[in-house]
């Protein structure tokens, strides 16, 4: 049975001290969520991450949105996956379609991250997703497939099954053009059939999330998807009354 799971990507948003003003705010949530056995969590910037740790609930996941891959060295401006352990971080989101288009996250340089993650034991969410162009060229899983076979390559189905892989269409990503719950299940269950072409059984155990306009009045269609098994959310994970209802309307 996959757990129901639900991230908030706050992208380059949050002072820290929102970020402490929505940590303290969302532990009674958290605690709700809990109990209905649910996992909640939330991606703020870096500079927030020990802040949102210390503040939130022990049940609300932080994860960073980046890592590098190389534990310490010359590369100015980057934050090693050691550095985010010490602060108690231990998810991390890989390959989102802004880093893929803005900073040249490649699916090999995703794959590297993934493995770096994993022999640290923790745990990737790794985003997939095709542009407008390739969907509208028919080529949703062709560039998909190849996204996941790429991403997690050379791994063994021990080390993925804590994995999370989340789909996130880049035409659907802030634009509120969210994907129907007939693409985000038929985009879903191809991935899990790639996991499982690649990795066996593990692939039942493995959550997947649809990303890309979820708000919380469709929230609740994508959950009730077979394959879909949670969501990752960016605008509407930024208002703790919006972040508590997309908790409250998948209970
Ligand atoms: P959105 O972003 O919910 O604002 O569309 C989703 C994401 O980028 O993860």
């Amino acid at each position: 049975m996959r757990r129901k799971l639900l991230v908030g990507n706050w992208k380059m948003n949050k002072l820290n001290s929102e970020a402490k003003e929505f940590a303290i705010a969302s532990v009674p949530f958290a605690a709700l969520a809990k109990k209905n056995n649910i996992d909640i969590g939330v991606c703020p910037t870096y500079l927030s991450l020990a802040t949102v740790k210390e503040f939130a609930s022990k049940d609300m996941i932080v994860g960073a949105q980046n890592c590098h891959f190389k534990e310490s060295g010359a590369f100015t401006g980057e934050i090693s996956i050691p550095m985010l352990k010490e602060l108690g971080i231990d998810w991390c989101l890989i390959g989102h379609s802004e880093r893929r288009t803005y900073d040249n996250e490649t699916n090999e340089k995703c794959n590297l991250k993934i493995k770096a993650l994993i022999a640290n034991d923790m745990v990737p969410l790794y985003c997939v997703g095709e542009t407008l162009a390739e969907f509208e060229a028919g080529d949703t899983k062709k560039v998909v497939g190849a996204q996941v076979r790429e991403g997690l390559a050379d791994l063994t189905s021990e080390q993925v099954k804590d994995l999370v892989v989340a789909y996130e269409p880049v035409w659907s990503i802030g634009t509120g053009k969210n994907a129907s719950s007939q693409i985000a299940q038929d985009i879903c269950s191809f991935i899990r059939e790639t996991l499982r072409d690649m990795f066996g059984d593990v692939a039942d155990g493995i959550r997947i999330l649809y990303g890309g306009s979820v708000k919380p009045v469709n929230v609740k269609e994508y959950l009730s998807c077979p394959d879909v098994d949670g969501a990752l959310v960016g605008g509407a994970s930024l208002k703790i009354d919006s972040f508590e209802e997309l908790v409250r309307n998948i209970l």
